[in-house]
């Protein structure tokens, strides 16, 4: 594929005016995203962005690049033009979601929360802590990320399932369930985290039934917040079978100000950082994947399975 000129946008489009001086090969147009115009998209073969702009249409595109890990953006409730390549950044999302979720179960585990409490209280009042050994963590999704969080947790000794659409094996988890397997698991498991990315299959996968078949779980969600039933969520806490929640990703974002999440004292809520695209990791893996096309491979690494949506 013969790549000429192509479009970058986006929260990171002046960041990544360098690209112009390290590929002299091609034409590229860098503007913000209310700059870009319905003729942008007949002039470019290639776009760069987190997201399609308002203006978007496939026009002359024959590839597309996401900036995010995640490509709901671009699939999610849209149609996709047949035969233009979608490829996204893997970079060290794996290990920026992983070191997220440490902290919120070190964190539980050595009971923070508690020991400032009593502080505040002048209280002494000791304790043991569990070991992170102890621990039955389920992740949903085994893909790229949640097979680097499955790695990270298990170098703590911490018992990993994952759960997918096969239950193919894979060696970085203690096993892999399908998802239809999944619910006795849910009873055992002291964490529960979302990595999935959002399709018409995950849409509202962590309803009321799913959260009833938890013991007290902490949830975490770092995959899409339009994954999450959220009322079924506060319900579930209400009614302990999520002990906490710590949410990364929401419905709606940024997250409504009279939203019951920000406020409820079981509840985490960070704003969409958990794995944030770096500068350096974009353009590494713009470049690679721009070398791939370049030297006519017919299979280009981090290409997205557009009929799965991921
Ligand atoms: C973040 O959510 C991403 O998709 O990279």
């Amino acid at each position: 594929m013969d790549i000429k000129n192509i479009l970058v946008t986006g929260r990171m489009y002046r960041d990544l005016e360098r690209l112009a001086l390290l590929d002299t090969k091609r034409e590229y147009k860098f503007l913000p995203e209310a700059e870009v115009s319905p003729n942008h998209f007949d002039w470019a073969d290639g776009y760069v962005a987190f997201k399609p702009t308002e203006s978007f249409h496939f026009g002359g595109l024959r590839w597309v690049h996401a900036l995010g890990a995640g490509v709901d953006a671009f699939l999610y409730n849209r149609e996709w033009k047949k035969d233009v390549l979608l490829t996204r950044t893997v970079g060290s999302f794996g290990r920026k979601i992983g070191e997220y979720c440490l902290s919120y179960i070190l964190a539980d585990v050595q009971r923070h929360g508690d020991f400032r409490q009593y502080q505040s209280e002048r209280h002494w009042l000791p304790s043991q802590q569990k070991l992170l050994q102890q621990l039955n963590i389920v992740i949903f999704g085994t893909g790229t990320i949640g097979m680097e969080v499955a790695k990270m947790l298990r170098t703590f000794g911490v018992t990993v399932y994952g759960i997918s659409r096969s239950g193919a094996s894979n060696c970085h988890f203690n096993r892999v369930l399908p998802i239809t397997e999944v619910h006795p698991l849910l009873a055992q498991a002291d964490w529960i985290i979302n990595t999935l990315p959002l399709t018409q299959i995950t849409e509202r996968l962590f309803e009321k039934r799913l959260f009833s078949c938890m013991h007290g779980a902490g949830f975490i969600n770092v995959g899409r917040g339009a994954s999450v039933d959220e009322n079924a969520l506060l319900e579930a806490i209400e009614r302990g079978q999520v002990r906490k929640a710590i949410l990364d990703v929401f419905r709606e974002e940024p997250l409504p100000s009279e939203s019951p999440l920000w406020a409820h004292p079981n509840m985490a809520v960070t704003p969409h950082i958990s794995a944030v695209t770096g500068l350096d990791e974009a353009m590494d893996g713009l470049l690679a994947v721009l070398r791939e096309i370049d030297s006519g491979q017919e299979r280009i690494s981090y290409s997205v399975d557009v009929s799965r949506g991921y």
